[in-house]
């Protein structure tokens, strides 16, 4: 998909955070690699973009998505590494684990994200041993881990549905706040939190074939106006992700704003700014008619309002509060 990991520096010795992401091609990664990748394993490689992940499209979610799920079902393919940037893998990994999990699951298999902090051409790179870490927890054999969707960065493997970025330079940046373990051993808890996670999800949520519904994060803070959330709903938007303060508090000045947006059938999904935690029920007590985002982060929940909107739009028989509720209000797990 390109990022760092595929990222060249001007002046790498002098100045390695000042480079261009997304400038080698995946092949000229894997010769990175090649003398040391383990087993039998036979490369096959596709190139589906090479961009900065700032500019990730849904368009390209959807093609990654679709690739997963055909490549998964080739029986000659033991497991999928996707090298991708770190800025928005925390929509990634969490629209495949979302919509191809329950599939790499049924068949065993592993699908991986990696990526890097280093450009290639750095001396520090950390792509090249995190794209063969990778690779070897591709090649695990099948009775050492189930399938499903992981990702891989600075020696550690956590659930891809658990990535988000919380650093701007840490090499374990996007696995931070992920419960996650050294490569090479299965942590119970992930592993029990993998199992709970598959089971509550009952099944993948279909890929959008067209476009995907509209859907806004806005984040709550002192001075909030109102201005900028009529906007939105004067121009259609269809869903809301209100990243409130605390337990999801939203600024007062918002409310009738969003009481208008509860009438239009705007739909509205209460997350916290915080960074942590879960948001369960409304602590806050607005009498807003919201959906809590659980565990999931705004980005997180953003993703998984649009394929439940796009789920219920394509079966009838369902509310986007239950597609919804299966993939994003999910137990913990310690
Ligand atoms: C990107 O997300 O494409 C750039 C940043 C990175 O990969 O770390």
């Amino acid at each position: 998909m390109g990022g760092t990991i595929a990222g060249l520096a001007a002046n790498p010795d002098q100045s390695p955070s000042n480079y261009k992401a997304g400038e080698l091609e995946l092949e000229t990664l894997l010769k990175k690699v090649e003398g040391a990748i383990p087993g039998e394993l036979k490369l096959v490689s596709q190139q589906l973009a090479n961009i900065d992940s700032r500019d990730l499209s849904e368009d390209l979610l959807t093609l990654l998505g679709n690739t997963v799920k055909a490549s998964l079902s080739q029986p000659d393919v033991q497991g999928i590494v996707i090298t991708h940037g770190t800025d928005t893998v925390e929509e990634t990994g969490f629209f495949l684990s979302a919509t191809c999990g329950k599939l790499a699951e049924k068949l065993g298999k592993r699908v991986v994200v990696t990526g890097a902090m280093l450009p290639a051409n750095a001396p520090q790179a950390d792509g090249p041993l995190n794209l063969l870490d990778a690779l070897k927890w591709v090649a695990n054999p099948p009775e050492s881990c189930p399938g499903g969707v992981f990702a891989v960065f600075a020696g550690k493997v956590c659930l891809a549905r658990d990535l988000s970025k919380r650093h701007t330079s840490a090499f374990n940046a996007p696995l931070m706040d992920a419960p996650c373990s050294p490569l090479g051993l299965i942590n119970p808890s992930w592993l029990s939190r993998l199992k709970a996670v598959e089971a509550a999800s009952g099944e993948d949520l279909p890929i959008p074939t067209q476009q995907w519904p509209w859907v806004e994060i806005l984040t709550s803070h002192a001075g909030a106006r109102a201005q900028a959330l009529k906007s939105l709903l004067d121009l259609g938007v269809e869903g809301l992700i209100l990243a409130g303060t605390g337990f999801g508090g939203v600024h007062l000045a918002w409310m009738g704003a969003l009481n208008q947006a509860e009438v239009k059938g705007t739909a509205l999904v209460r997350a916290s700014r915080t960074g942590a935690g879960v948001i369960q029920g409304n602590f806050v007590g607005d009498g807003l008619n919201c959906v809590s985002s659980g565990s999931l982060s705004a980005p997180r929940a953003r993703i998984a309002l649009q394929l439940a909107l796009n789920a219920a739009k394509a079966d009838k028989s369902l509310t986007w509060q239950d597609f919804f509720a299966r993939i994003a209000v999910l137990p913990e797990f310690g």
